[in-house]
């Protein structure tokens, strides 16, 4: 058996630290939680997806009676950028969380399917998509999607 140890690169910043476009991004994701419809969990998650041609796509998570058929925030404004701007790839995506009266301590935690997606919109481009993650105590930056879902599952992977 041979181990293999899997590395990744995570910046941990603070707000003052961040670009005046990554801080403005922070914001609309921060105000997106408003549009969160969360009844059911109460945890308000917003996103927005900045593209490379400037334009900004947002979303936050919509819940359902039918639990399963709720989407998280992320897949909603990712979906949305491609729906409606399929050519254009995405540079940075900035997710934040609302939840008992205060944004999030830590940084927000995509799931896997959220990932999962994230490293299929990093591929289909073959850009780079830099995702940050809010949090008021510590902001998470990865400079690639590709970062928080190492052994991914792509196109390739269904061939080989
Ligand atoms: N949620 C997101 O929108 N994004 C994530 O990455 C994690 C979870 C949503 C789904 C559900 O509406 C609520 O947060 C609680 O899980």
């Amino acid at each position: 058996m041979k181990n293999i140890e899997i590395k990744t690169k995570v910046h941990s910043c603070q707000l003052e630290e961040m670009s005046a476009e990554d801080r403005e991004l922070i914001q609309i994701a921060k105000d997106q939680t408003k549009n969160s419809y969360c009844p059911y969990s109460k945890f308000h998650v917003g996103a927005a997806a900045k593209l490379e041609n400037g334009i900004i796509i947002k979303g936050a998570n919509q819940e359902n009676a039918a639990y399963p058929s709720g989407l998280c925030a992320e897949r909603s404004a990712l979906f949305a950028a491609g729906a409606n701007y399929p050519e254009v790839p995405v540079s940075t995506l900035v997710i934040a969380c609302y939840t008992a009266g205060r944004f999030t301590e830590e940084p927000g935690a995509p799931c896997g399917a959220c990932r999962q997606v994230m490293i299929e919109t990093e591929h289909r481009y073959g850009k780079p998509m830099k995702v940050v993650l809010y949090g008021e105590k510590e902001i998470f930056v990865f400079d690639r999607a590709s970062d928080l879902m190492p052994v991914g599952f792509f196109s390739e992977s269904l061939t080989h």
